[in-house]
């Protein structure tokens, strides 16, 4: 093992080595029982204000006792939680926030390695961006999915239940009594969404990248009954083990999370009809990385994997089917031949060696190669007028009849004016209309919240429509559906092209050739840049004033420029540890 880092604080002669041993015994170790072994921090995301992750108390314990077992000492802190449902205006505007926060966690304490307990979609990333700045021995684990409540005798899809359920409930096909039970049914239990939502995504994403142990992203959540939750257990033991493993080995993430690493991860997202978000996270880590990851890395990959996985939103099954069937371990091996199989993992072997002899136990949920859901993966990259820097959409969950569409704008200059006339009996709405929504990207709000996937308008849910062509600057959740162009860049807040949309101009989505345009002249264009002024915002001062004026475009990952390193230089340097506080 190389010279630990810890030992900067407690392996000294000075004052300083007796007041921080001393704080060791306060926290609960003899000084000379932890000599020489590594400080495992366990980074615990767990929140009564976070439902999601709130079985990382338990999952933390276990992880303890893995770490003691293989020889190292344990020590957990907590960060912030970023908890989908009940932060607003978006988890989404505190990512990098969290990001910043472990980084700087990791390097100001004597910390040799880290256990990331993650969960609510944004954890998972912000998790990942911060191991890589820091680049410390990592391994994440997540919460996994929520257990699977029932209402009117059908299982309930996180999310995707819901959206579905909303408009049935608009269109008056759903009584009030029917609508308070399902909130019971939808609960569940602690954990993440059971969909291919953002975080069930991302934590087959970090698996995929190398960074969580084989088979751990699909495991149910803890507190549960029976086997899944004694499987999470032993996970989470075994993730405690090998974190001591890595810093004696001394892996970093830089060495895990390389470029084949990240084609393996666009490729795992493509066949699992990932969640959209996922983009702009994995950009965001790869920038951490000074790893070149395009939009077009994105396009080319889907364009050539097949989408396999049989989840809702993009197919009808739930999380633990997926888990049942053998999980991402299953999954890969199904597409070894399109991954790089010699990438570094933190089990130490290599991505071939963890997925070899891993059997697809369900090819109604894993479908084999010969019977895929979709023959290509779930994303597309569009671009044009409309677009000049990309947006996306998923095509598993998008209607086939508007994936070649044209259709007159409906605009909507911002969310409040989108909540006051969306089910006004006077919208001038029909099924060829495509409704835009700006004002609702990463600096407009700000922090780009997930209100990208516009209701449909009371008076088309009447006429049984249900999905029109809708067009924003803004996310969706990973776990909606609908033919919904996402992350328009730039954004209209800082003079992108979709601030000059007026209603009635014709805008065309062509899926199979990748564009999206508003057929209006140049000249006109031109004109209305001229006399298009910014929105105000009214944030003069705190967290959201330093996140509107560093936030990059979604192109770019949404991180701040300034944490992104701009040379080798900046990538490598390591701030020195020295003297008293
Ligand atoms: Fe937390 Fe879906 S709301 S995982």
């Amino acid at each position: 093992m190389t010279s630990l880092r810890s030992a900067e604080w407690f392996d000294r002669d000075d004052e300083l080595g007796l007041q921080n041993r001393a704080v060791l015994r306060v926290v609960g170790w003899d000084p000379d029982l932890a000599r020489g072994k590594p400080i495992i921090g366990i980074a615990n995301s767990w929140s009564e204000l976070n439902n999601c992750n709130l079985g990382l108390r338990a999952i933390a314990d276990a992880v303890k006792r893995g770490v003691i077992a293989a020889g190292g000492v344990p020590l957990e802190f907590n960060t912030i939680s970023l908890g989908e449902e009940l932060m607003k205006p978006s988890a989404m505007l505190y990512r990098n926030l969290m990001a910043m926060e472990l980084e700087e966690t990791l390097r100001a304490y004597p910390i040799d390695g880290v256990v990331l307990l993650c969960g609510c979609d944004k954890t998972t990333p912000a998790q990942l961006m911060g191991a890589a700045s820091a680049n410390l021995p990592a391994i994440q684990l997540n919460a996994g999915p929520k257990a699977t409540g029932r209402w009117r005798g059908q299982e309930v899809g996180s999310g995707t239940s819901l959206w579905k359920y909303w408009d049935e409930y608009r269109a008056g096909r759903i009584g009030d009594e029917d609508w308070r039970a399902l909130e019971a049914a939808y609960a569940g239990g602690a954990g993440t969404c059971n969909t291919m939502g953002t975080a069930s995504t991302m934590a087959a994403i970090s698996e995929a990248l190398g960074m969580m142990l084989p088979g751990a992203s699909s495991i149910e959540a803890h507190p549960l009954r029976g086997q899944a939750a004694s499987r999470r257990i032993a996970v989470a033991e075994a993730t405690g083990r090998q974190i001591v493993e890595l810093v004696r080995r001394d892996i970093r993430p830089r060495q895990i999370m390389t470029r084949a690493a990240f084609e393996n991860a666009l490729r795992v997202h493509a066949a699992i009809g990932g969640s959209t978000n996922a983009v702009i996270h994995l950009i965001a880590i790869a920038g951490r990385l000074r790893m070149p990851l395009a939009l077009d890395d994105f396009d080319a990959l889907s364009r050539a994997t097949p989408t396999l996985l049989n989840l809702q939103p993009s197919g009808d099954r739930l999380m633990p089917d997926f888990d049942a069937a053998g999980g991402l371990p299953a999954l890969m091996n199904e597409i070894r031949d399109l991954l790089h199989l010699d990438a570094l993992t933190v089990t130490g072997r290599s991505l071939g060696e963890n997925i070899a002899g891993a059997a697809n136990r369900d090819p109604n949920v894993i479908r084999p190669r010969a019977h895929p859901l979709q023959a290509d993966g779930a994303l597309a990259v569009l671009r044009g007028n409309l677009a000049p820097r990309g947006a996306i959409l998923r095509t598993t969950t998008a209607s086939p009849h508007l994936q070649q569409h044209r259709g007159p704008a409906l605009v909507f200059e911002d969310y409040a004016d989108l909540l006051a006339r969306i089910d006004s009996p006077d919208l001038p709405v029909t099924p060829e209309t495509v409704l835009v929504l700006r004002n609702a990207g990463a600096v407009g709000v700000p922090g780009l919240p997930e209100w990208g996937s516009i209701p449909i308008p009371k008076k088309l849910l009447a006429q049984g429509v249900r999905d029109v062509v809708r067009i924003s600057d803004s996310r969706m959740s990973g776990t909606s559906y609908g033919t919904v162009v996402l992350h328009v860049a730039p954004e209209s807040a800082v003079g992108g092209p979709l601030a000059l949309v007026r209603d009635g101009d014709l805008i065309e989505l062509d899926v199979p050739a990748r564009s999206l345009n508003v057929l209006v002249d140049e000249d006109e264009l031109a004109r209305r840049r001229a006399v298009w002024r910014p929105p105000g915002s009214p944030h003069r001062r705190g967290y959201p004033r330093l996140y509107q004026q560093h936030v990059l475009q979604p192109d770019e990952g949404c991180d701040f420029d300034f944490l992104r390193p701009q040379s080798d230089e900046e990538l490598a340097f390591v701030p020195p540890v020295v003297g008293r506080s």
